[in-house]
């Protein structure tokens, strides 16, 4: 095994996992599909990063790709991917597989298309450790228990020997976080953990997430449609669009002073944090299909700020210097405008 071994722990907020300019691009009957087109952001130890922005914007196929669970073909990747410096792009599937559910897990966003219907909860939980751990058979089932009882399933020594399909939606949901947690992975990624669930138990598995990241010092990728739920949880921000960054902040900065004109409709479209109206507000128009993207900011069909030039050029990602960074013309203008008016 060529995985390094244990590594000190980082202190929180070091960088722990960088995506850097990662692109995936799929080969399809229509034309190439740029599902994620140069996206980066950082995980930092101990800390969340919300990933939000509609459907079909590249939330899932960036997590995905970072586990390198997208097929090749008909998907291709560019860019990297450092795991504390180490690229995973450059790593051999045998090397990648002592890095999946071991040091970078992911919550799936379907429970039950990924928890096998055939397999006792304990066997799948006891198979994961068995995998990537020296453990014989009942010291990894003694384990499931324990992860069990973790995510607070009640009676874990009878659950244990329990099939999915025995289990509510929440349960499945907190197997999954079990099954996840197991290896105690430096990265969690976390795809929409909540949305098939009730409102009080998204809070439960929400604040259980919470709570082991703080025992474990998790990095956690928490994607999300949910503005709600990235308040709740996350520290900073990245707002995608059509497979790219249109923004990133922490995340009160992102809620106080949201930027791009996409952040804003979306920020609008939710009913308890619109101002004007709890109606919920659609944005008009709909999200271009990946194949049909051209040159120009993806989002200027639906833009009312969507001046000329944002249909010929691609806004370029910038920073005022405090670490809230945007891609929009209409807002690097007036930042150039104010800068004017402080120095005339
Ligand atoms: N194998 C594939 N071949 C072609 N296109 C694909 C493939 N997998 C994903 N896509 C496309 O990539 C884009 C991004 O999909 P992705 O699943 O990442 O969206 P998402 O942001 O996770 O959406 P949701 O909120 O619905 O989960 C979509 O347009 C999707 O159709
Ligand atoms: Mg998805």
């Amino acid at each position: 095994m060529t995985t390094p071994m244990s590594q000190a722990t980082l202190a929180p907020g070091e960088p722990l996992l960088e995506v850097d300019n990662l692109r995936t691009y799929f080969s399809t009957l229509a034309g190439t599909v740029r599902s994620v087109d140069g996206v980066s952001y950082t995980v930092r130890a101990g800390r969340t990063l919300g990933v939000v922005g509609e459907s079909g914007c590249g939330k899932s196929v960036t997590a995905l790709s970072i586990l390198r669970l997208v097929p090749t073909p008909p998907g291709r990747h560019m860019g990297a991917v450092r795991l504390r410096g180490t690229d995973l792009m450059q790593l051999s599937e045998r090397e990648m597989r002592q890095i999946r559910g071991n040091r970078i897990s992911m919550i799936f966003q379907e429970p039950m298309t990924s928890l096998n219907p055939v397999l006792t909860v304990g066997r799948q939980i006891a198979e994961t450790v068995q995998l990537h751990q020296k453990a014989s058979r009942a010291e990894a089932l003694q384990r499931a228990v324990e992860m069990l009882r973790l995510v607070q399933i009640p009676e874990p020594e009878r659950r244990v020997n329990e099939y999915p399909h025995q289990l509510s939606g929440g349960m499945r949901q907190r197997v999954m976080i079990a099954l996840a947690l197991a290896c105690n992975p430096e990265v969690l990624i976390a795809d929409e953990p909540t949305t098939a669930l009730d409102v009080t138990i998204q809070a439960q598995i929400l604040d259980l997430i919470k709570r082991l990241q703080k025992e474990l010092g998790m990095g956690v990728v928490m994607i999300t449609h949910d503005l709600g739920v990235v308040a709740e949880s996350c520290d900073r921000v990245v707002v995608m669009y059509a497979g790219k960054k249109v923004e990133e902040a922490d995340v009160v900065d992102l809620f106080d002073r949201p930027l791009h004109p996409y952040t804003r409709a979306l920020m609008a479209s939710m009913p308890a944090m619109s101002t004007s109206s709890a109606r919920l507000h659609e944005i008009p128009g709909m999200v271009p299909a990946a194949h049909e993207l051209g040159r120009g900011c993806a989002f200027a069909a639906r833009c009312a700020q969507a001046r000329e030039r944002c249909r010929r050029e691609t806004p370029p990602l910038s920073t005022q210097g405090d670490g809230h960074v945007v891609a929009c013309f209409a807002v690097q203008e007036q930042w150039t405008d104010e800068a004017a008016e402080v120095s005339a």
